[in-house]
């Protein structure tokens, strides 16, 4: 009747921008992503009677309306497939900035699915974990592993889910720029709708994509750094040439954005292999060598004096302490 869970941010190197249903969250492409194992999401769900209203908290005081309800609608759904009317408790805080383009909703989602789940008393499989997760935030479907995550675009709910990359033989980390870590100013999920709906670039972004995760994962398979690089930072201004060509436009890079994307590509003249990757905000994340991380850090730290840098080593999937079962429930579903 509670449950805590732990999942962890995940950036995506093959995008997912644009959704099929837009009710199941059910993607445009399927995308592929590394977790991260820095700012990590910790939730607990408790089980209250029935009739009264859930209690959503964050970082112990009530979670802001828009975000209150989307979380509300999660739990109905989840009572729905446990066949419970019971309320819950829940309350849950971020270790990194929310809504600033860090994936504080793939792992938001992905602790609420696993504490959820478990609460209700829910025996799901890390698969049916991932398909849940999804239906709160498509990218929280990936977060339920640790590593390489692949999500299958899929056709319907059953369909669409995440799984482990278990054939990826490179070492890589993250070096996180945070240009601002305050809210972004339009939510991915609107952004994502209108440039489905008004961008002139969405069909080649949807045409173009399946071929670039085939590449993705043969190159994570040959342990091809550079490929990986290569084609994960062209997918990433792909994703954004898709927004900026929707009506009106959304643009989320800003000209610190730009000197980051500069000061990588410096780095790569210098032979340090680095390259960028941007989400729903003006943050640039850089991929590189596991090893090569503090060396890539402290490069792009003289570059960019008064920006904040983060390493962000690969990370774990969900993990689930079950206060009733002694602490001992799922050793977490990370591959
Ligand atoms: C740019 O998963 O936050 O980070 O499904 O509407 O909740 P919703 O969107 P969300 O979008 C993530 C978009 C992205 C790319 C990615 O993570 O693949």
């Amino acid at each position: 009747m509670t449950a805590t869970a732990v999942a962890y941010p995940n950036i995506a190197l093959i995008k997912y921008w644009g959704k099929r249903d837009e009710a199941l969250i059910i993607p445009q492409t399927s995308s592929l992503s590394l977790t991260l194992a820095v700012y990590p999401t910790t939730t607990t769900v408790s089980l209250l009677g029935e009739g009264s209203p859930h209690e959503i908290l964050q970082d112990g005081t009530p979670m802001p309306e828009a975000a209150a309800a989307k979380v509300a609608r999660f739990l109905d759904h989840v009572g729905e497939l446990a066949g419970s009317v019971r309320s819950a408790r829940v309350e849950t805080s971020n270790a990194g900035p929310t809504g600033a383009g860090l994936a504080s909703s793939a792992s938001g989602f992905a602790a609420l699915a696993a504490a959820a789940s478990s609460a209700y008393g829910l025996d799901l499989s890390p698969r049916e974990l991932s398909r849940l997760a999804r239906r709160g935030s498509g990218s929280a479907s990936r977060s339920i592993f640790g590593g390489f995550a692949v999500w299958n675009a899929g056709n319907d709910d059953l369909s669409s889910y995440a799984e482990p990359v278990d054939d990826a033989h490179i070492d890589a980390a993250m070096v996180l720029g945070i240009v601002n870590a305050g809210a972004k100013p339009i939510s991915s999920r609107e952004a994502m709708r209108r440039t489905v709906e008004t961008s002139p670039y969405n069909a080649p972004w949807v045409e173009t994509n399946p071929g670039e995760l085939a590449l993705m994962r043969d190159a994570l398979r040959r342990g091809d750094f550079t490929e990986v690089g290569e084609i994960s930072e062209r997918n990433a201004l792909r994703m954004h040439a898709a927004m900026l060509g929707a009506v009106p436009p959304v643009r989320y890079l800003t000209a610190g954005s730009m000197a980051l994307l500069d000061a990588v590509a410096e780095l790569r003249r210098g032979g340090l292999e680095a390259y960028a990757t941007m989400d729903a905000g003006p943050n640039v994340k850089t991929l590189c060598r596991a090893a090569e991380a503090p060396a890539v850090r402290d490069a792009l730290a003289s570059a960019a004096p008064g920006t904040e840098f983060v390493i962000a080593p690969a990370g774990p999937g969900v993990a689930v302490s079950n206060a009733d079962a002694q602490a001992d429930a799922a050793p977490g579903v990370a591959r």
